[in-house]
């Protein structure tokens, strides 16, 4: 792979460019182990040095996150990265998993949105964090656009990605996914990776990926809880308002996936699954990535075990996102353990 564009198969190119904020690439060239290893390591363990309390909406607290972000960057490039060989085998479980077109897309989408809202924030700190998580996403858009292409996976065209007219609604709804879809996807990953059913090279080309969603649901549930120290009573009232109304879109989105989904399955005429896409997939997709018939309490546990380790690296006082692990565990009080 020596390009680091990546092609939409109806000929739009998004190209990457370098990291802002003064961050630059890793300056190694090729794979370096040694230089992989410590950036891995940095990217998943962070301390704040000055002792006391990290309360959100303190200045302390914003300086704390900011450098956080800034500091736990992975520095590498997504030209560097060699796709391993798969078996026949391996590379049609690859292929028919139903989530490449909707990864792409949610990436470019994710990107947009997270850069128009880093643009309309006037504070440097939230604005330069979350404009690096937006380029981030746009990174990992071209991590998966560099797989589909080693691996000949076709592609939808993608559609037209469209600036948000309201950016703090399309951050809420972009943050509060991803700490739905992190979630499952720590838990998912951790299957696939025991399951063998891909080689462990390819599971590992996506083990920095898996980290830096944790860094941005970590960035996120910090940001959240900065807004709403910081708003006053009347205001965070309409701000909670707004957050249950994000909730209640986000569960109307995934069930009428599901819908489309079931729809597709049975021969209807479900319009936007023509390849049966699957945006429930973090949550549906134990049986895509192992052979052995997994509980669902077995996975949430599996879920919450994942989440506690992809954290533990990072500074206790930090925020973390609570919604996904406590449904997981009030899910766990009704499911048999397996
Ligand atoms: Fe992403
Ligand atoms: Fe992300």
């Amino acid at each position: 792979m020596q390009t680091s564009s990546a092609a939409a198969p109806d000929g739009a190119e998004f190209e990457l460019s370098p990291p802002p904020g003064g961050l630059g690439f890793s300056p190694s060239a090729t794979w370096d182990p040694v230089a992989v290893a410590a950036a891995d390591h940095a990217a998943r363990h962070w301390q704040w040095p000055e002792p006391g309390p990290l309360r959100p909406g303190t200045e302390a607290h914003e300086r704390a996150v900011a450098r956080m972000f800034r500091e736990t960057f992975n520095p590498y490039k997504p030209t560097i990265i060699d796709w391993p060989k798969l078996t026949p085998e391996a590379r049609e479980r690859l292929i028919s998993l139903p989530i490449w077109d909707i990864a792409v897309q949610t990436e470019g989408k994710a990107r947009l949105r997270m850069v128009s809202y880093a643009n309309s924030v006037t504070n440097p700190q939230w604005r330069e964090a979350i404009g690096l998580n937006g380029w981030e996403e746009g990174r990992h858009k071209v991590v998966l656009a560099n797989l589909v292409a080693a691996y000949g996976i076709a592609l939808e065209p993608e559609p037209a990605y469209i600036e948000p007219r309201d950016t703090e609604w399309a951050y809420l709804v972009t943050g509060f996914s991803e700490c739905i879809d992190s979630f499952f996807a720590f838990g998912l990953f951790a299957l696939a990776k025991r399951s063998g059913f891909f080689p462990p090279e390819l599971v590992d080309t996506f083990e920095p990926v898996m980290q830096e969603e944790c860094r941005h649901i970590l960035l996120f549930a910090n940001w959240l809880a900065a807004h709403r120290a910081r708003l006053p009573w009347w205001r965070r009232i309409a701000f909670e308002a707004r957050v249950a109304a994000v909730w209640a879109f986000l569960g109307w989105e995934r069930i009428g996936i599901a819908r489309g989904m079931d729809d597709d399955r049975s021969g209807g005429k479900a319009k936007d699954t023509a390849k049966a896409q699957d945006n429930n997939f973090t949550v549906t997709g134990s049986k895509a990535v192992s052979d052995v018939d997994v509980k669902l309490g077995e996975l949430m546990a599996l879920c919450l075990a994942e989440n506690d380790r992809r954290f533990a690296g990072y500074d206790a006082r930090l925020r973390r996102p609570t919604t996904a692990p406590f449904l997981a565990r009030l899910a766990r009080r009704f499911l048999p353990r397996g």
